[in-house]
C-alpha cells in the first residue's frame, strides 16, 4: 500500500474512532464480524462510515468518479428513458437511490424540462445524512419550478409508485458477504482483530440463507473447490420492497458487473471485491476504515433472477454503451458541434470515458426491470443481451 498517498493526521483520528468503534463490536460479538456487518459499519456507521460522515469521496479530490460526474451527457441520456417511460405512462414520478453529490437529479431535471416531459416529483431516497445535504446543496441552484419537485425520503413510498426508479453505482455499494466454497460445505469470511488491525477469519457456516445461496451457485456455474468470492444476500429483499411499492413503471440499474457465468469464472477466484482511495484502487477492506470506498462487483443474473422472483419483468440488459448510444448520445454530441468547438471536444472526450470499452463502455452493464410497461425502453432498442444473463 505503499503507493497510497498519506491520509492527513486528521483523518487518521476520525479512522482510528470508527476501527475502536468496530473493535468493540467485534469483541461484544465474541470476537468475529461478518464481513457484510464490517462493511456496513466502514460505508454506513452513523457519523463515521465513508458514507455517512465527511469524506469528499466523489470527484478529481475524492477517492473516484461515477458517470453523472464525468459528463452531463449521461444524465441528458438517461433522461430521454426517464421521458419514454414517463410518456407512456401519461403522467409519473422519478425516485432515485443513493443520489451521491446530486448532479445527476440536477442534470435529469433541467433535461426533461426541455424535453417538456417534467415528473410530478423527483425524490431521492439516500442512506447518507452527508450526502442528502450535498444533495440539497447541488439542487438548491435549480429554477425554484425545478426544486420544488424535489424531496427526501426516509423510507420507501407505501405504494402505488408509479414513474420510474434510477440506482446508478448504488447495488455495488451494498454490503456483501465473502466466502470460500469448499467443495461441500461454505465457509463465510469474518473480520477479527489483530491487535490494532483487523484480518480475515473464514469460519464453516450453517446460516441456511448463505449456504442455500452459495451452493445453488456453485452447482449452477461449477465453483471449484477453495474458490472465494462475494454475494449480496441484501439484493432481494431489496428488490421486493421496491416490487411491492412499484405499481407501473421501470427500475433503471446501472454498475459495474457481469452475468453470473462470467462473475464466478475461475479467473475471479478471489472474487471482486475492490477498495478505492485517491483514484487507486486496491483490495485491502482493512486499511483505513472509513477513509477509503469499498465495493464489490454486481451479479446481474442475481438482480433478473430477484427482480423476476418479485413479480417484475426483465425489460433489458444491456452495456452501458450500447445504453447511452440507443439513446441518442451522438445526436446530443452532433449538436454542440458546429457552434463551439471547444465544447464539442470536451463533450467528445468526456463520451469516449463513458463508452468506450476499455473505459466504461463494457464494464459498466444497464437492467431494466418494471411492470407495466408495453413499449420498448429508450436504452434498451438496440442490443440486447438478455440471453446472457
Ligand atoms: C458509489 S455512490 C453512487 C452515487 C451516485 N448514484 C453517483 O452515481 O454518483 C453509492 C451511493 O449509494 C447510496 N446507497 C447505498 N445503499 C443504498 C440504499 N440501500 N438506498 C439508498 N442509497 C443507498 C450511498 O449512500 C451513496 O450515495
Amino acid at each position: 500500500m505503499s503507493d497510497l498517498p498519506a491520509p492527513s493526521a486528521e483523518a487518521l483520528a476520525h479512522s482510528e474512532r470508527l476501527a475502536g468503534l468496530i473493535r468493540r463490536e467485534i469483541r461484544d460479538s465474541g470476537g468475529v464480524l461478518p464481513f457484510s456487518r464490517y462493511m456496513e459499519l466502514c460505508l454506513y456507521s452513523p457519523g463515521y462510515g465513508y458514507y455517512s460522515a465527511g469524506a469528499q469521496k466523489f470527484g478529481a479530490a475524492g477517492d473516484f468518479v461515477t458517470a453523472p460526474g464525468i459528463s452531463p451527457l449521461f444524465g441528458r441520456c438517461l433522461a430521454r428513458t426517464c421521458s419514454g417511460v414517463l410518456e407512456q405512462l401519461e403522467y409519473g414520478d422519478i425516485l432515485e437511490f443513493g443520489a451521491g453529490t446530486g448532479v445527476l437529479a440536477a442534470t435529469l431535471l433541467a433535461e426533461l424540462e426541455r424535453l417538456g416531459r417534467l415528473p410530478g416529483r423527483y425524490l431521492i431516497l439516500e442512506r447518507s445524512g452527508e450526502l442528502r445535504s450535498r444533495q440539497q446543496e447541488t439542487l438548491s441552484r435549480l429554477a425554484s419550478r425545478l426544486l420544488e419537485r424535489v424531496d427526501w425520503l426516509d423510507e420507501l413510498p407505501e405504494g402505488g409508485f408509479r414513474g420510474v426508479l434510477l440506482a446508478n453505482e448504488v447495488l455495488d455499494a451494498m454490503p456483501v458477504e465473502r466466502f470460500r466454497w469448499d467443495g461441500n460445505g461454505v465457509e463465510r469470511f469474518h473480520v477479527e482483530c489483530r491487535g490494532d488491525d483487523f484480518g480475515w477469519r473464514p469460519r464453516e457456516t450453517h446460516d441456511p440463507a448463505l449456504v442455500t445461496a452459495v451452493r445453488r451457485l456453485a452447482e449452477g456455474t461449477g465453483l471449484l473447490p477453495g474458490y472465494v468470492s462475494e454475494i449480496n444476500l441484501l439484493l432481494s429483499p431489496w428488490l421486493q420492497g421496491i416490487a411491492a411499492m412499484l405499481s407501473r413503471g421501470l427500475l433503471l440499474l446501472v454498475d459495474y458487473g457481469y452475468p453470473r457465468h462470467e462473475y464466478y469464472h475461475p479467473q475471479h477466484r478471489e472474487g471482486t471485491l475492490m477498495c478505492h482511495y485517491r483514484h487507486r484502487a486496491h483490495e485491502n477492506p482493512f486499511l483505513w476504515p472509513g477513509l477509503q470506498d469499498i465495493t464489490a462487483h454486481v451479479d446481474f443474473t442475481a438482480v433478473a433472477e430477484a427482480g423476476a422472483a418479485a413479480e417484475l419483468d426483465v425489460l433489458g440488459y444491456t452495456t452501458q454503451a450500447w445504453f447511452l448510444l440507443d439513446c441518442g448520445l451522438d445526436s446530443l454530441l452532433q449538436a454542440a458541434g458546429p457552434t463551439d468547438s471547444a465544447a464539442y471536444l470536451r463533450q467528445a472526450r468526456e463520451a469516449r470515458t463513458l463508452i468506450l470499452p476499455g473505459e466504461m463502455g463494457e464494464r459498466f452493464k444497464c437492467i431494466g426491470l418494471g411492470r407495466g410497461l408495453v413499449d420498448p425502453v429508450p436504452g434498451f432498442r438496440g442490443q440486447d443481451f438478455r440471453y446472457r444473463l
